[in-house]
């Protein structure tokens, strides 16, 4: 069995095991677990979605796709992530649904988001394609509202590509199932008009084998962050809220001045540093939106990553403190 077959189903049961999720439907890429999540979410042509502009393009992009319309919003300076006040002031009588991203692996503020979409009668739709296992006041994201979830190589963990649906609601489950499969739960009985976007078997076997990892690997990546916190002092190092567990996807820090001229430093001596994003998704050429969200502007311009993969030894840690320190 090479398509979608026992492995795909085992993947899902332990996926929904170790998150707390209802149900887990997977899918052959991260951007078509947000594709799918929407549009059995009910997101339809002409709604308006808020999200974050500070975020991989894949979040609009889903939107887009959907035939809906993404209204970015701005994000809060100390977390990176969404900020629940510019998302109530974007809301209109066209807007459907809300969906933040749990940035670099520290999960929104979903309590907030929780509350504005029971206020406004709005889906929440969770971007967590950067977060397996984070939580927000002890519970893990993806279980808020329809979480979505990516397993491309750089990821926390992986499947090769893939992604996964995550859901308390048996009906969206089932559309999600349906529309990954050309509308068919029986053979040739469609039901609905659907994609492929089914993952494989041989996907799945490497997802259910990093799935036994991810609670080491998470671990090991917020041990080198508490390091990170400790040691550094020459930049701003991330801020963490009180009901956050952050995951680390990426460690990232604030520059205040020179970013680039940091990363080349870095980079020069022997540390990897990467820019994400160095362009908000609404000045991208795909969108070219002539907005302005301040708080976007600064981070675009001041964030910087550090190595933060749970294979590098305390020895680089140190290192890379090091040279981090000696920047000026
Ligand atoms: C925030 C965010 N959303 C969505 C995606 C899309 O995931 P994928 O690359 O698996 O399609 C990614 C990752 O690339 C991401 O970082």
């Amino acid at each position: 069995m090479l398509a979608q077959g026992p492995e795909v189903a085992a993947f899902e049961a332990e996926f929904s095991e170790t998150t707390g999720a209802g149900h887990s439907v997977a899918v052959n890429s991260g951007t078509s677990a947000l594709l799918l999540g929407l549009i059995a979410a009910g997101v339809r042509p002409g709604d308006e979605v808020i999200v974050p502009s500070f975020t991989f393009a894949a979040t609009a992009n889903a939107v887009s796709l959907a035939g809906a319309t993404p209204v970015f919003a701005d994000v809060d300076i100390d977390d990176f992530c969404l900020a629940p006040t510019d998302v109530e002031a974007r809301i209109t009588d066209r807007t459907t649904a809300v969906m933040p991203v749990h940035l670099y692996g520290h999960p929104a503020r979903m309590d907030a988001f929780q509350a504005i979409c029971d206020e406004h009668d709005l889906l929440l739709v969770e971007d967590a394609a950067q977060a397996h296992l984070a939580t927000w006041a002890g519970q893990q994201v993806g279980t808020f509202g329809v979480g979505m979830f990516s397993f491309y190589p750089t990821k926390n963990m992986m499947s090769g590509e893939g992604g996964m649906i995550t859901t308390s609601d048996a009906e969206i489950a089932r559309m999600c199932r349906l529309l990954r499969n050309q509308g068919m739960e029986r053979r040739y009985e469609n039901e609905v008009i659907g994609f492929n976007t089914r993952m494989t078997d041989l996907h799945a076997a490497i997802g259910r084998a990093q799935l036994q990892q991810i609670r080491g690997w998470t671990e090991r990546r917020q041990a080198i962050a508490q390091r990170y916190s400790n040691e550094i002092a020459s930049v701003i190092t991330p801020t963490v809220r009180p009901e956050a567990t952050h995951v680390y996807h990426q460690y990232t820090v604030r520059v205040a001045e020179r970013r680039d001229d940091f990363v080349e430093y870095l980079t020069s001596n022997g540390v990897g540093c990467g820019v994400y994003y160095p362009t908000p998704v609404h000045r991208l050429p795909s969108f070219a939106l002539d907005i302005c969200l301040p708080n976007t502007e600064v981070v675009a311009a001041q964030a910087a990553s550090l190595p933060v993969h749970p294979g590098l030894t305390d020895a680089e840690v140190g290192t890379v403190i090091e040279v981090v320190n000696s920047w000026s």
